[in-house]
């Protein structure tokens, strides 16, 4: 037997790692990943590079069985074991890893909160730690390509996956997004910015032809993308189903090739959404990988796309561009230097920690009459009513739906027709706010109605001290609400309940914006969103006073649709397969802005959420010249400790009116005590686009600020000049 010494072995194992490293010299780590790619793509042949731009769903559906070697989830590229480059495996989305269809069978993740809740947390650093779970469980169950990051602003309240996103603030959104993707590519793998750009609706979304002029969308939905693409680097771009100005969003030149990649000069791939490819020549229109290839008429970047480019109808170079931009991404997120492998424990608990933490905070307390929350412990009877509160909290149904470990606790099937059949079922997790109530109040009597028979809802609401009534808004993907009620009767369920008894708090997990016709009666109002692993539990935190509520609203409640610039929802009656316009006349002024230009009345406005204590705002100051500085006390002037969130608007640019939130802050403070918060606004947001020079443009002169609670509660005003300047695209 030969025994080496350590130092011979250490030599030998160095000399092995040179050999390979000759052999593979993109294996060295010492080069960027720039020049990593452009090595390790020089050696692939045609039908190599035509395996990297292309690649199927990896669940089964539609009698298409998984991929062999997927893991399972939603797509799939082959690797190339010759030259050592790993599959892609790909799993969907921000709220959790999912297990579509069952492809694994029995494979739990932890479901964070919605991303609306996530959004009213108006906290980066949840976000990221959010972001940080959903990347950990992603590569400990074998996923490479976690495709998250929905960022599409809430322009319509209806569209059913506002959920998903993170409302309807493009710098409030970017920042966010930003901060889940660095948490998710921490943990060495690529996340999937999307949906690139305009998916406002999902009503006929393979038809809506979203209609924009180039300076509002770079101000509004291109922003949002922006400022995180700079600040998060994600390794993909996701482009969308919809058309943005006459072309498909994944054969959209403009948008892909001279936005993103020129003006931006974003370095990394841009794959398609799934079904979102409609011709080979998208690979020229700046599209680098067909995803879930089945759901389109053909493989565009398979056969065709080899003949186009052996024909010379397609430039080579455009093909190794578009592999070397995959690759790029690969090296940079740690894909070849730190494989993903699956099988890697996973903390269940302590994911849930971080998710329960994140939904207590992204809870909004919207009406709270005369202290009636917290609730007092001593509360001798509370009656709690509806929304399978037995079973758990609901969440959105699609790609992005999250199935906890264990299961689902109840499942509540829609059914309905055609691809997203399948998908649309309630599912409710197991934490259930009626047991973390129960939990809260050990010594009180809790009582549940499944509020399907008003009259028995009613005598429950009757016979208790308090009651907490559920109004569930299933949201999903490919279709949006009907209009802003709670579906099902719902309405009237609550309307009847909080009129026999006024001390009735209505829990809210929606999907986006409702209305309340029984606003007025009702004593108190918390939006829970969906609230993920521990949504039960954070609920019954916020009622019982065990967290003091900090959550804005990320997105305006109407008082009614006909506030918004398309009442009726475009597509809607139009024939099936048939093209039609949605027509963004509200331009960049989405959302709050458009109600500041029209002075509307929301229900209740962007950025609005109450507390159990409160705060004050004193002593701003105001510095100009390139930028704006805004400096201010924040202090509780309340009883207990809290949270809050000041938010910063811009409300005046060189004497044109107008409102845009410039910045926000998350403080913490205990009674009495105070914090001084300072913000300098990223100039984009005091500038115009100018699309004809193809630059940000901030007019020289006065500029106006406000400090306020919300988009309409603006307590601190002043402002500074600012200088001209230019700014690239
Ligand atoms: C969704 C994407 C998702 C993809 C893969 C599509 O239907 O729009 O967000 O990533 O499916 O599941």
């Amino acid at each position: 037997m030969i025994r080496m010494t350590t130092a011979a072995s250490i030599a030998a194992l160095t000399l092995a790692a040179g050999a390979a490293q000759a052999q593979q010299p993109w294996m060295n780590t010492k080069l960027s990943p720039d020049e990593r790619a452009a090595l390790l793509e020089k050696e692939m042949t045609l039908d190599e590079r035509i395996g990297l731009v292309h690649g199927p769903m990896s669940m089964p559906i539609f009698g298409i069985k998984k991929p062999d070697g997927a893991i399972g989830s939603a797509g799939y590229i082959p690797g190339i074991p010759r030259l050592g480059v790993p599959a892609l495996e790909e799993s969907d989305a921000s709220l959790g890893v999912t297990n579509p269809l069952g492809v694994r069978p029995g494979d739990g993740a932890t479901a964070l909160a919605s991303g609306l809740s996530l959004a009213a947390t108006f906290n980066t650093k949840l976000a990221y730690d959010g972001g940080a779970v959903v990347g950990r469980e992603a590569r400990a169950k074998g996923f490479n390509v976690q495709l998250a990051g929905g960022v599409n602003l809430a322009r319509d309240p209806r569209n059913g996956r506002n959920f998903e996103y993170l409302g309807e603030d493009p710098w409030l959104a970017g920042n966010l997004v930003a901060a889940q993707i660095n948490g998710i590519q921490a943990q060495g793998i690529v996340s999937t910015i999307k949906h690139f750009s305009l998916n406002g609706q999902e009503t006929s979304r393979h038809f809506a032809n979203s209609i924009i002029d180039e300076a509002a969308h770079r101000e509004s939905d291109l922003l949002a993308f922006q400022i995180a693409i700079e600040k998060s680097q994600p390794g993909s771009v996701m482009c969308a189903y919809n058309l943005v100005n006459g072309d498909y969003s994944c054969g959209a030149p403009h948008l892909l090739n001279d936005v993103l990649k020129g003006d931006w000069g974003y370095k990394g791939w841009v794959m398609s959404d799934w079904g979102a490819v409609h011709a080979t020549d998208y690979i020229v229109k700046g599209l680098d990988q067909q995803s879930g290839e089945q759901l389109d008429a053909k493989i565009w970047f398979g056969e065709p796309l080899k003949a186009a480019v052996e024909k010379g109808e397609i430039p080579a170079a455009r093909l190794s561009d578009a592999t070397r931009r995959i690759l790029r991404s690969m090296f940079a997120a740690g894909l070849f230097d730190k494989p993903v492998t699956p099988g890697g424990a996973i903390d269940y608990d302590g994911n849930a920690q971080v998710a329960h933490a994140a939904a207590a905070e992204g809870i909004v307390l919207l009406k709270n009459r005369e202290g009636l929350l917290p609730l007092a412990k001593s509360a001798k009877t509370i009656a709690v009513i509806g929304g399978h509160a037995d079973a758990g909290v609901l969440s959105g149904g699609g790609s992005s739906q999250v199935v906890p470990p264990g299961g689902a606790k109840r499942v509540v099937p829609l059914g309905g027709e055609g691809m997203m059949g399948a998908f649309r079922s309630q599912y409710f997790n197991g934490s259930s706010p009626l047991a973390a109530i129960r939990k809260a109040a050990p010594d009180a009597k809790v009582t549940f109605d499944d509020g399907r028979y008003v009259a028995s809802a009613v005598a429950a609401a009757k016979a208790a001290d308090v009651v907490v009534v559920m109004g569930n808004q299933w949201m999903g993907e490919g279709e949006d609400a009907f209009d802003l009620s709670l579906p099902n009767g719902q309405d009237e369920l609550i309307a009847a309940v909080v009129a026999a008894n006024p001390n009735a708090i209505v829990v809210l997990q929606t999907g986006g914006p409702v209305s309340m016709p029984w606003l007025d009666q009702a004593g108190a109002v918390v939006e829970a969103w969906y609230g993920g692993a521990k949504g039960g539990e954070a609920i019954a935190d916020v009622l019982f006073g065990a967290v003091n509520p900090s959550g804005r609203l990320p997105v305006t409640f109407p008082a009614s649709l006909s506030q918004y610039p398309r009442e009726a929802l475009p597509g809607r009656g139009v024939p099936e397969k048939t093209r039609f316009d949605v027509n963004y006349t509200e331009g960049s002024d989405v959302g709050y802005r458009r109600f500041a230009a029209t002075g509307d009345k929301p229900l209740f406005p962007f950025g609005y959420g109450l507390s159990y204590t409160s705060f004050a705002y004193s002593n701003l100051k105001v510095e100009g010249g390139q930028s704006v500085t805004v400096s201010f006390d924040v202090a509780n002037t309340g009883k207990v400790e809290g949270k809050d969130a000041p938010q910063v608007y811009l409300t005046g640019a060189a004497g044109k009116p107008l409102q845009r939130l410039i910045g926000f802050g998350k403080v913490s403070l205990k009674p009495g005590e105070s914090r001084r918060v300072t913000l300098t606004a990223d100039p984009r947001l005091l500038a115009s686009f100018d699309a004809t020079g193809r630059r940000w443009v901030v007019t020289g002169g006065d500029y106006q600020v406000a400090v306020g609670a919300s988009a309409t509660d603006l307590a601190l005003k002043g402002g500074a000049k600012v200088k001209a300047r230019t700014l690239k695209p």
